[in-house]
């Protein structure tokens, strides 16, 4: 008695077992279609990578800021990393902001203008260094800022620069010295 009730319950769990493979196929849309194992696996790779390579897209594209530039040809708006200076952003999309010092705080040719006071609101404050080159800069206003000084972050979304037309570099601007 206590043997056959023993093997009865060995074969419901052989047969339970036997259906187990098949619920799990049917619940995973990676095992849906592909037949033998290869396939199975190429497809969940497949399938789980592009979706993955999806997300570290969308999550590369909002770690990015929207920055417009306004100068005397139009406007460009670029994608700005997080953590990056304006300067540094202009460069690299060949937006011409002069930045002779290379940011080291020993000009003010990156001078650049927040449209917005909302906007300029937002940014860290000047620092001494910065605001005595910024009194050097050409066409300086309420809100003008350096832009190897100015860092993308995510409440900047939106940032609209003026460039003034000309800086203080006049070599840079085209300005040739006359001879005495
Ligand atoms: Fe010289 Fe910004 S590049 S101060």
């Amino acid at each position: 008695m206590f043997i056959s009730k023993f093997s009865r319950l060995g074969a419901q769990a052989v047969k339970e077992l036997s259906k187990a493979p098949q619920t799990i196929r049917s619940k995973n849309p990676c095992f849906a279609i592909p037949r033998n194992a290869y396939l199975e696996a190429l497809s969940c790779k497949l399938f789980s990578t592009t979706t993955s390579g999806n997300s570290l897209a969308e999550s590369e594209e909002s770690q990015k800021i929207s920055v417009t530039f306004f100068d005397k040809d139009g406007e460009q708006e670029i994608k700005v990393p997080i953590g990056m200076s304006i300067l540094e952003a202009a460069h690299e999309n060949d937006i011409e902001l002069e930045g002779a010092c290379e940011g080291s705080l020993a000009c003010s040719t990156c001078h650049v203008i927040v449209m917005d006071v909302e906007q300029y609101n937002k940014l860290e404050d000047p620092t001494d260094e910065e605001n005595d080159m910024l009194d050097l800069a050409f066409g300086l206003t309420e809100t003008s800022r350096l832009g190897c000084q100015v860092i993308a972050k995510p409440e900047l979304d939106g940032l609209r620069l003026a460039l003034p037309a000309a800086s203080r570099n006049f070599a840079v601007d085209g300005y040739k010295p006359k001879p005495h």
